[in-house]
């Protein structure tokens, strides 16, 4: 591989492809069953990104033959009704699957709606009891959808991670901690470093990586005296640049010729998000 031409991980593709799978999967179970699989949403206020990712999610799920339903509270509602919402979703066997979108109005509300979700139906993982079964390396847990996303596709390119050193910038509940976990499984057998705010000489550490995955929100964070020369770097980051243009936790510009695999922002990460919630729906619905 030469790395002045890095070889593009290409989410979106890897996805569809994954999507027309799951869409003869949904498929079976409704015939099977006489329903179609059942996603419920829900989003507290009108943040951006959420109302961005929640109508992403809406639109697979409704291309491949899953129903969706979707309740918007507004900003500054308590957890009560958002509590009474789920614990009713949870009762009900039409649903199969339930997503809270984050950010949520504090850490310690995130925490409360996360675990009213009734570990069954939780596609997102994240309930301590899915976090523990992914810890444990119990295959009946839901496992985070960007994590898992992540994997598949480094899998779809042969990429192997087997013995290499992986270094994570970011210790999100959402992306950093159960890659981590993941990588770590023996499964997939990498050397895992999570790095994170507080993190001394972050650059250092970056250089060693065999693999580079940066999930941090912060706009370009990583530039190319971060990455050693071949290195494969995955950008999980979704921000805006100085033009208000989409742009990764990764300087694609001046990172990319150093690298054989890089991921694109968009393209990369986030569709295969997508794909794995619908995958994690399947897997709830199979599991019944
Ligand atoms: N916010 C950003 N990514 C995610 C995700 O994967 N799930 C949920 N629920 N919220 C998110």
């Amino acid at each position: 591989m030469n790395p002045a031409s890095p070889q593009i991980l290409d989410g979106q593709r890897v996805s569809e492809e994954l999507l027309g799978e799951l869409r003869n999967a949904a498929g079976a179970f409704a015939k099977r069953t006489n329903r179609r699989p059942k996603l419920a949403l829900l989003r507290v206020g009108e943040n951006h990104a959420s109302v961005f990712y929640m109508r992403r999610k809406c639109a697979a799920a409704e291309k491949i033959g899953i129903e969706v339903i979707v309740e918007v509270f507004p900003d500054g509602t308590p957890r009560g009704p958002v509590e009474e919402k789920i614990s009713r979703w949870n009762g009900d066997p039409s649903i199969d699957g339930i997503l809270v979108q984050a950010p949520l109005p504090s850490a310690e509300y995130q925490r409360f709606i996360f675990n009213a979700i009734a570990p069954e139906k939780d596609v997102d993982g994240f309930h301590p009891m899915n976090v523990g079964k992914l810890a444990c390396e119990d295959p009946t847990g839901f496992v985070p959808c960007t994590p898992k996303g992540i994997l598949r596709l480094l899998r779809a390119y042969d990429v192997q991670l087997e013995g290499r050193h992986v270094v994570i910038v970011g210790r999100s509940l959402i992306v950093g901690r159960p890659l981590g976990l993941l990588l770590q499984s023996r499964a997939v057998n990498a050397t895992v470093t999570v790095c994170h705010s507080q993190s001394r000489d972050l650059a250092c550490i970056a250089r060693t990586a065999d693999v580079l995955v940066v999930a941090v929100g912060h706009a370009k964070l990583v530039a190319a005296d971060m990455v050693r020369e071949g290195a494969i770097v995955v950008d999980v980051g979704q921000n805006r640049d100085e033009n208000g243009l989409l742009c990764g936790d990764v300087d694609f510009l001046s990172v990319a010729p150093k690298c054989s695999y890089i991921t694109p922002v968009p393209g990369g990460v986030g569709p295969m998000t997508v794909a794995m919630l619908m995958e994690n729906v399947i897997q709830a619905c199979v599991m019944k």
